[in-house]
Formats: C-alpha cells, structure tokens, sequence
C-alpha cells in the first residue's frame, strides 16, 4: 500500500474531463492524497465538465488561448506544469488519452522522474497524420508512462508489441463507460434544462433526429467542406432533423457556420454539455462524427455512427458493425445515410464493446494491489 503517496490527476480538454471525473471520483475515495490539475487546454469545453460533475480543480493553469498553435500551448504546459510538480512532491501523475495535455505532462513528469499512468493507452492506427497530432501524442504518451490502462485487448495487443512489459499493462474497458452509467442515471430521473426546452420548440423530434460533430484538424479545409456538402444533402430529406453542436475551435466555426446556416432543418447550436448532449445521443436514429468518445459511446444506445475519417483507433466499434468509417468523401457519407435512415431504428440497451463501466475502480484497485 502506498496510500501517503501524492496523485495527480492530469487533465486539459472536453474528453479528458469526462474520461477521467470516474477516475478522479474513485481515488478520492481511495485514501490516496489526490489532487486535479487542469491545464485549461480548452476553457468553455472543460468547465461545462466539471461542472456537470461538480469537480473543483487544486490547480487550473488557464492555458488556452484563441486558436492556440500546438508548440505555443505544449510549451506553456511544460513550463506551468513544472511549478506543480517541484511545489506539490507529486509521486504519480495520471494523463488521459491523446492530447497535447496528456503528452507534454507525460514528459514533463519523465524529466522529474515522476511516474506516469496512462489511461485510455494502446490505441493505434499507425498512421502519424491521421489523427493529427493525436496518434503520435497517444504513442509518445505510452513510451513515457510507467504504468498502462489499456481500454481494450487490441490495445493491450499494440502495447505488447511495442514492447510494453505485460506486468505494467491492465485492461479495464473506457473510463468513459463509467461517466456513461452515471449520466444515464441521471437522464433516466428525468431531465430537463432550458437548452432542452429550446431545442424542443425549433426541433420536431418526432422525425428522425441525426446528431453531428467534428474538429479534428486532418478534415480541416477541404474535409470539412465536403462533409457540410454531404450534410446539405441529407437535409434534404424532409423527415430528418439535424442536430449540430458545433466545436469552438475557429477553424469549425468559420466553414459550419458559412456552409449550413439557414438550412431549416439543420440547427447549429453551442457546444451542450454532456448530459443534455447524451440526451439527444439517445434519441438520434444516426450520429455523423470524427468524434473518438462519441464512437465509444453511441454503441450503448444502438445509434450507428458515420465516422467522418479514413482511418480509426476505435476498430471495435467497427468490427460489431456500430460504426462505419466513410472518410469526407461527400457521396460516401450520403449514401451510407440514406440507406441507415431507411431502416427503423433499432432499440436499445446494446452490448458496449469498449467496457462495462467499472473502469476507474479497476484502475484505483491496480495501485492498491501492488507496491509502486
Ligand atoms: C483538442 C485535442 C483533441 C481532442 C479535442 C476534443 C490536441 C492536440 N487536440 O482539439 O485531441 O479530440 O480537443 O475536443 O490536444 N476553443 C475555445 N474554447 C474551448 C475549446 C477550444 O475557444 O473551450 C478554441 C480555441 O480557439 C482553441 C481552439 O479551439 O485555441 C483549439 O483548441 P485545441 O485544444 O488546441 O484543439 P482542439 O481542436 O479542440
Ligand atoms: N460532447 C459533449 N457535448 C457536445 C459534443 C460532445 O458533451 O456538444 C461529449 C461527448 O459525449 C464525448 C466527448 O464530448 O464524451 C467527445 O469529445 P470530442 O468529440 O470533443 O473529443 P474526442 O472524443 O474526439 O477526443
């Protein structure tokens, strides 16, 4: 047991937030001192998280900046993080996922000898653009971390490969699994709030509802142009209602905001958070995304994802047949709508192939059990 040690729990983005609040959650109740660090990476997007799951940061380094260059943000991070880690003896620092947080502080607490944990390791595609930068950020991130929580076998399969020691891999299934079961806990109470209320009286959800997001950079340009086109298309079909949150990052903004505007079937609307998000999850008959977490989490619902990219870490989803990678590729992503919109939707309560919801405690439990 090593219950005096100091754990800090790492996070920047969105997902992060939502991946790692089970996490957070069970190693404060582990009797480890456990401390959570946000570097602000996303301001807006991570707030509207810790606030839905009322988590108060020891430590908010405030980092973003509009339209932030990824070697000006890294660079800030390695800095500020610095000052936590020499104030606070950190003994274990725990990272999440792929992103420029999760990296930087990897190697940054590589540099002070501080042990590293990754959460959500293993996933690959092998292709060093594609997701940019996130494929090279989630290998990095594994070459620095000590201790492995791969989400699922094929994860662990990449690690062991790679020449992971097997006795530092565990598999737990997605931490975002358990935010899942809590959130759906809640919606099952019944759930309402005044973005709900809006969307209910400017969208007939009688029809069917088709839920969209995208940001990641290698759609940027071209790629998003193409899938506004194919969305312009399907919304041309007067039985769909199209659902848009759209992402803060400028370079979204500018392109959905000039393509789709106007289209009276077609609601842009802010980033939701999460739980009214997970509302409309479960009522869309289809999900057009880029979206990493939003793959893993449409399976539970049984709501198919088109998923506007070439190549995927997430190829589970694709193998039970709950995804379909299309590429941008305007006809591509139209036709593979239409043909899901003609069927009925099939209800409910899926087997999820990326966990079971006891993801955070498995990884809690790993340091309990051991000497580290
Ligand atoms: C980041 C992650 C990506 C993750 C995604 C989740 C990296 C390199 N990218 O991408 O892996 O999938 O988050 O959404 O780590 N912005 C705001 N407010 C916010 C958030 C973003 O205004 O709350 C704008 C800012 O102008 C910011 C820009 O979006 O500079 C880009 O944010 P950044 O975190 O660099 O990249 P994302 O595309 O959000
Ligand atoms: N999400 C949300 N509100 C939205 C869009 C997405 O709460 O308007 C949630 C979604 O349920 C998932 C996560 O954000 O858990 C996915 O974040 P994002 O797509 O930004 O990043 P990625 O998963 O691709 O890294």
């Amino acid at each position: 047991m090593s219950e005096n040690k100091n754990v800090l729990i790492c996070i920047g983005t969105r997902p992060e937030a939502i991946k790692m609040a089970p996490v957070y959650f069970e190693f404060l109740k582990s009797g480890y001192n456990t401390k959570l660090c946000v570097t602000a990476q996303h301001r807006d997007l991570l707030d509207q998280v810790l606030h839905f799951f009322k988590m108060t940061p020891d430590f908010d380094l405030d980092l973003m900046t509009p339209n932030q260059t990824l070697n000006k943000l890294s660079s800030r991070i390695l800095e500020d993080i610095d000052k936590v880690f020499i104030e606070h003896k950190i003994d274990l620092v725990l990272v999440h996922g792929d992103t420029t947080t999760s990296s930087i502080i990897a190697l940054a607490a590589f540099n002070r000898k501080i042990k590293v944990a990754h959460v959500e390791a293993g996933l690959r595609t092998y292709n060093k653009y594609s997701p940019f930068p996130e494929e090279m950020n989630r290998q990095l991130t594994g070459r620095l971390a000590d201790f492995h929580f791969a989400p699922s076998e094929t994860a662990k399969q990449n690690l062991k490969k790679e020449g992971v020691a097997l006795n530092s891999i565990l598999v737990t299934g997605n931490t975002v699994i358990d935010a899942l079961k809590v959130t759906s806990g809640i919606l099952d109470k019944g759930f309402n709030n005044t973005v709900i209320q809006n969307l209910k009286e400017k969208v007939n959800f009688n029809k069917k509802i088709i839920l969209v997001t995208g940001h990641r950079r290698e759609n940027f340009g071209e790629g998003f142009e193409s899938i506004c086109n194919a969305l312009v298309e399907i919304s041309k079909d007067e039985n769909v209602e199209l659902i848009f949150p759209v992402h803060l990052n400028p370079n979204v903004q500018e392109v959905v905001y000039n393509r789709l505007s106007n289209l009276p079937n077609v609601h842009l609307v802010a980033p939701l958070d999460y739980p009214t998000f997970i509302w409309i999850m479960k009522k869309a008959h289809l999900i057009i995304s880029d979206s990493g977490g939003v793959q893993e989490e449409a399976p539970t619902f049984g709501v198919p994802v088109l998923v506007t990219r070439t190549v995927t870490e997430r190829q589970e989803g694709v193998a039970a047949g709950c995804s379909f990678l299309v590429g941008t590729n305007q006809e591509k992503i139209v036709n593979k709508a239409k043909e899901i919109l003609s069927h009925t939707k099939e209800n409910n309560n899926n087997l999820n192939p990326y966990g079971d919801g006891n993801a955070s405690k498995k990884i809690v439990d790993f340091f309990k059990n051991r000497t580290w």
